[in-house]
This record gives C-alpha cells, sequence and structure tokens, in this order.
C-alpha cells in the first residue's frame, strides 16, 4: 500500500532521513516512535507531500503510494491529499461550524449537492465516533469542543473526502487519558477501512495500537518490525535501550 524506497532528505544542508525504506501494508496500524528530532515527522510528511511546503528541502528516493511514486512528474498533489489524510497535533478544527468543518473539504471540491454533503458530514462524525456527541450542535463552532472532541473533528474531517490512509503525528499528546483511550479504540476502528500512520512518543500506545513499529533515531530507521517483538525481543540494543527508558 506505502512504501519508501531508500528515501534520503535534506532540509538545507542537513540530511535528516538517512536511507530510508519501508513498507506499510493496507489496512494495518504502523507506530514511528523514537527521540525528539529524529525525523519521525519528516517521514510523514512525505506520504502527502506536506513537506513540499517547506523551502530548501531535497528528496531523493521513492515513495509510493497505492503502486506509483507520488513525486514523479504530474501527480497531482491536491488528488493525493485527498487520498493521504493528515491529523495533527494539536487539533486545528477552522473557525467554523462542526458542521462545516467536516464539509469543508467536500465544499472545496466543488460538491454541492446538500443531502449528499449532510449524509457524508453524519458519516465522517460517526465514523470518527463524535456524532452522538454533536449530533445536536451541528451549527455551533467547532471551538466550543473540547480538546478530545475537537480532534475527532479534525480526524472526522480527514474522512470526509473518504482518503484511504490516515497519517497521525501525535494525535492523542495532547488529550487527557479518556480522550486518549477514544483515538485509541477509534484507531482500531478505523484500520478495517483504512492504512493508518501514527507517530507517537507513548510506547504503551504504540504497542497498543500498532501491528508494525519503525524505531528511528538521527534520522535512520534503526528498526522496524511486528509490534510484539518490538517490544518483547527487539534486535538491536539500541531498540532495547530506547524502549526500555535508557535514553531518549
Ligand atoms: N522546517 C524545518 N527546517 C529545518 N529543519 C527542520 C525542519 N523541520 C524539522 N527539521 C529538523 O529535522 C530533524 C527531524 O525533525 P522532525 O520534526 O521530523 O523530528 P521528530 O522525530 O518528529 O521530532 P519530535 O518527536 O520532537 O516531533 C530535526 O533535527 C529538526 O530540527
Ligand atoms: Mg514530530
Amino acid at each position: 500500500m506505502i512504501q519508501s524506497k531508500n528515501i534520503d532528505f535534506y532540509y538545507s544542508d542537513f540530511h535528516a532521513l538517512k536511507g530510508i525504506s519501508m513498507e506499510m501494508e493496507a489496512h494495518t496500524v504502523t507506530a514511528f516512535i523514537g527521540p525528539s528530532g529524529c525525523g519521525k515527522s519528516t517521514f510523514l510528511r512525505l506520504f502527502n507531500r506536506m513537506n513540499d511546503l517547506i523551502p530548501g528541502t531535497r528528496l531523493t528516493g521513492e515513495c509510493i503510494v497505492d503502486g506509483r511514486d507520488i513525486y514523479a512528474r504530474g501527480v497531482n498533489v491536491d488528488e493525493l491529499r485527498k487520498q493521504v489524510g493528515m491529523v495533527f497535533q494539536k487539533p486545528n478544527p477552522f473557525p467554523k461550524s462542526i458542521f462545516e468543518n467536516v464539509a469543508y473539504g467536500l465544499r472545496v471540491n466543488g460538491v454541492g449537492d446538500r443531502k449528499f454533503i449532510e449524509q457524508r458530514v453524519e458519516e465522517s462524525l460517526a465514523g470518527a465516533a463524535l456524532w452522538n456527541e454533536v449530533k445536536d450542535k451541528l451549527k455551533k463552532s467547532a471551538f466550543e469542543l473540547s480538546g478530545g472532541q475537537q480532534q475527532r473533528l479534525c480526524i472526522a474531517r480527514a474522512l470526509a473526502v473518504k482518503p484511504s490512509v490516515l497519517l497521525m503525528d501525535e494525535p492523542a499528546s495532547a488529550l487527557d487519558p479518556i480522550s486518549t483511550s477514544k483515538i485509541e479504540e477509534l484507531i482500531h476502528e478505523l484500520k478495517k477501512d483504512y492504512t493508518i500512520v501514527i507517530v507517537t512518543h507513548n510506547m504503551q500506545q504504540a504497542a497498543r495500537v500498532s501491528d508494525k513499529t519503525g524505531f528511528f533515531m538521527l534520522g535512520d530507521l534503526v528498526e522496524f518490525s511486528d509490534t510484539k517483538k518490538m517490544f518483547l525481543n527487539p534486535d538491536k540494543e539500541q531498540t532495547q535501550n530506547y524502549i526500555t527508558g535508557r535514553f531518549g
């Protein structure tokens, strides 16, 4: 489903990712862990070309989504971002109503059919486990929601354009334990329909939600394996040291 082949990435002359090759299967959850600054977000952002927005960056290698190199000439980046949705660390709803936040992606894509939009908004909110909490206040501002609800709203907004891949960069790090466990349950539900990649600093969270885990350090992918193996019996000493809290 998603694959990177020998990716090197530079911010000007800073070498942020070093020869990263990785394969992520459809309908699985992959977690990225590693110390701050090791390149997790940079790597994640490659898959919907969010790094394109940063001047002075350079990429070599291949990034493949659904069998095609997304950096090849002629790729439509707007289409790509519909297919590969993203949720950020801090909930970032638009200053609009709950309804309009979720409808946004449809509207900018030229969808005008009201019934269709209403149905998709409901579906997406239900998919993000938020519908019951907001169905009676869809016209209220998104800012009236709690942080955890705002984050689920952002997930609903991402789902509304029917992506196949969902990239999540520390989606629960700003949330309380109850909201966090809601997001984790949600991730578990969503993987039936989506391929999910999540960055997390929370080792228990990686162990709970992911099928595979990649451990990064200083731009290298040190180890990539089944999550169970990674946490019980990693191949590398560096991995062992990190997951047992000896550094990082
Ligand atoms: N826009 C940028 N311009 C220049 N360097 C950057 C930029 N963004 C990140 N970097 C550098 O690239 C490296 C990787 O950063 P990245 O944000 O990918 O790390 P991370 O693993 O996500 O860290 P954290 O866990 O703190 O979020 C860091 O050394 C960082 O300073
Ligand atoms: Mg990061």
